[in-house]
């Protein structure tokens, strides 16, 4: 038996108006109630206050895509952790790889609103995932583990409680293509043993880890049954409640 709790986390990426936003959340609340799991939905911040009074006393947590590494000021466009607490968010994804690539977020930019939103007692989902061409070159452990270093340079172990990590391969994410069972959990290992290296056997054992990339109702059970897979980032089969359910069901 593992010492870890399974957790199943929703990324609704740029996708559901606030109304489409609120009927989504209340089916999820409602079809998660007796859950094994962990529950997180992340809307689109334009629904967050919506979708903050449906999942608010439940047992689904409210999650935000991103948030500014700075706590206010002057910076255009941006949301600061402050707003989303504000909002009843009590966790944030950082540094998905749609963040890492289209908007060019390096390491040190996630590693500094990691440590922001640990100073602020904000829980994150921490994403790391190679790309195509970084797997075919053998290169898929290297650069996962970079980037878990990277990303947690000068985070205290005790803050580590606070952090899921999520192991999302590139090219799963959005492509119907899912990584096996078990080169997910060889990866996932390889994020154990790095962890164990820069922390401690223990905080290695602890950390749950997530899998992303095409997770479906029909692939969650043997992703999960994994011994290092912990849970699901789930993208487009989040949008959808019945779907989402089905994963979320499928932890016994
Ligand atoms: P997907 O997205 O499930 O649509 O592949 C996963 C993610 O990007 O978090």
């Amino acid at each position: 038996m593992s010492i870890r709790k399974k957790y199943i986390a929703g990324n609704w990426k740029m996708n559901k108006l606030s109304a489409e936003a609120s009927s989504l959340a209340a089916e999820i609340v409602k079809g998660a109630k007796a859950a094994k799991c962990k529950v997180l939905i992340a809307p689109p911040f334009t629904a967050l206050s919506e979708v903050s009074k449906i999942v608010k006393g439940t047992n689904v947590i409210l999650g935000a895509q991103n948030m500014s590494n700075e706590k206010s000021g002057a910076h255009t466009g941006e949301i600061s952790i402050d707003m989303l607490k504000d909002l009843g968010v009590g966790a944030v994804i950082l540094g998905h790889s749609e963040r890492r690539i289209i908007y060019g977020e390096t390491d040190k930019f996630i590693n500094s609103k990691i440590k922001l939103a640990l100073a602020e007692k904000m829980e994150v989902i921490f994403c790391v995932g190679e790309t195509l061409e970084e797997r075919e070159a053998g290169k898929a452990a290297d650069v996962v583990s970079k980037q878990v270093i990277n990303g947690l340079k000068d985070v205290p172990e005790a803050d580590l409680s606070l952090i899921t990590i999520a192991y999302e391969p590139v090219w799963a994410i959005g492509t119907g293509k899912t990584a096996t069972d078990r080169d997910a959990d060889d990866v996932h290992a390889i994020i154990r043993q790095t962890l164990k290296k820069i922390y401690s056997a223990g905080s290695a054992e602890k950390m749950v880890i997530q899998y992303g990339g095409s997770v479906k109702a029909d692939n969650a059970a043997g992703l999960l049954s994994m011994e290092n897979i912990d849970g699901a980032l789930v993208g487009g089969a989040s949008l959808k409640a019945e779907q989402f359910l089905a994963i979320i069901n499928s932890v016994k």
